[in-house]
């Protein structure tokens, strides 16, 4: 057994005996050095931790007076909780508007990564661990969108699983065909108590905990290679943490994370949590869907279909093709941007605005990105809007293809390659 020094209980001294927690504050936050040379982009990550944390706090309120039962689901969360319960309202808005800020921050952090060539040279499990959590935050917010149970809930739950009809293809003489897939995701024919039963447990049980996992890679991977900055330079970070701790901080290129980059992060999250509660209060009906206020009906198809805007720009490049096909650009779209790390040949680590073509790729993809999003919310009966959906659709996927031919022959950036 280690020796132990007599110290008063659970004091600083005592705690660290047993559990070393002076090192693991050293090792990541007193000693855990950034970079000066970023802007407020860089206290996105932060934002979205701590937005993580306010969804699963409004959950766990809301858990308590839910029923995953399809006679009653509905009224449970528009009637007990909205106006039943004491300060039912409150943490529903939070939760809905934090369910939606929550992609807008997302996207500013990646498109962040993106400009800025975050994701390459040792920074690529960064980015992949990152994507895991933009997938995993997807399938938490379509599994919470279910659960109120409303009009919106029941048939986009119905057209998204509706896309795997078919999807399994008949291989070895159908051994391995599965020609039921759909019943068998559904657990019915239509969606019903057992859909709502296993999105529920995917909602307040798997996805959190996956999330939970992911968060924690996601700062492990960020820890080695550090975080990159505006220039994308290279920093000897030790050299620099050195000059720092023997006071030279002027001629150090690196802030301890704690307390230095904590107070600028907590300064940025302050602006942020004063959009947040002017939603919450003011703005609520920004994050729900007025269709969803009508109970499911599964004999009253509403008119228009569509999904929440943060997954609209997917959902546009699914819809202007036939059925299998839309599924293949669909999962594409998913899966090309985890390649990106490996799609940009170039080895320049800058800001895309000093990176010739791709200066033009990004700001493409942004708007593309944006155009998607805003047409994927139109119905597609109007023809001019479907020509500009189908286009930029297609715009996309081209953009991807042409990532790997303009970035090999990218020039150096200040004397880089
Ligand atoms: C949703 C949960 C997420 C959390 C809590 C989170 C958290 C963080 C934090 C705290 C940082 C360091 C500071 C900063 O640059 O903001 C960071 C950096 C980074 N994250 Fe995330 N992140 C999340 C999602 C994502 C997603 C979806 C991507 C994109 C695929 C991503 C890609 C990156 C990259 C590339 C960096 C490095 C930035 C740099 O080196 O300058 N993250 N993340």
């Amino acid at each position: 057994m280690a020796h132990f020094d007599k110290a008063m209980p659970f004091s600083n001294k005592w705690m660290d005996q047993r559990l070393a927690v002076n090192t693991l504050q050293r090792v990541l936050s007193t000693e855990y050095w950034i970079p000066k040379n970023i802007n407020f982009l860089w206290a996105m990550g932060m934002i979205l931790a701590a937005t993580f944390g306010i969804l699963v706090v409004s959950g766990i309120f809301l858990l308590m007076y839910y029923t995953p039962d399809t006679a009653k689901a509905f009224d449970a969360v528009n009637y007990t909780i909205m106006s039943e319960v004491g300060y039912g309202w409150f943490w529903r808005h939070i939760h809905g508007v934090g369910a939606s800020l929550v992609f807008l921050i997302i996207y500013i952090h990646m498109f962040t990564g993106i400009y800025y060539g975050s994701y390459k040279k040792g920074r690529e499990l960064i980015w992949l661990s990152g994507m895991l959590l933009f997938i995993t935050f997807s399938a938490e917010a379509f599994s919470g969108y279910m659960l109120p149970w409303g009009q919106m809930s029941y048939w986009a739950g119905m057209v998204i699983t509706n896309l795997f009809e078919g999807a399994t293809p008949d291989v070895l003489g159908g051994a391995l065909n599965f020609p039921h897939f759909v019943e068998w995701l559904r657990g019915d024919y239509v969606p019903g108590a057992a859909f709502l039963g296993r999105f529920f447990m995917l909602h307040v049980l798997l996805m959190p905990l996956v999330i939970m996992g992911l968060i924690v890679l996601h700062f492990g991977t960020l820890r080695i290679p550090h975080v990159n900055n505006q220039d994308g330079e290279e920093i000897d970070f030790e050299e620099s943490a050195a000059l720092w701790k023997a006071g030279r901080k002027k001629e150090a290129k690196v802030i301890p994370f704690k307390p230095v980059f904590l107070s600028k992060d907590v300064f940025v999250m302050g602006v942020y949590f004063i959009l947040f509660f002017y939603l919450v209060f003011y703005h609520f009906e920004f994050a729900m869907d007025p269709v969803n206020f009508d109970p499911a009906d599964p004999l009253k198809t509403p008119t228009h279909i569509y999904p929440e805007w943060y997954f609209l720009w997917s959902y546009e490049i699914l819809r202007p093709f036939s059925k299998n096909i839309g599924l293949i650009w669909f999962a594409f779209a998913q899966g090309i941007l985890m390649g990106l790390p490996f799609l940009d040949r170039s080895p320049n680590v800058a800001p895309a605005n000093r990176r010739g073509l791709f200066k033009i790729w990004f700001w493409l993809l942004l708007i593309d990105m944006i155009t998607l999003t805003i047409m994927g919310k139109l119905p597609p009966t109007d023809p001019t809007f479907a020509m500009i959906g189908k286009v930029a659709a297609i715009t996309f996927i081209s953009l991807w293809v042409v990532l790997p031919f303009i970035t090999m022959i990218e020039k150096p950036v200040g004397g880089k390659k």
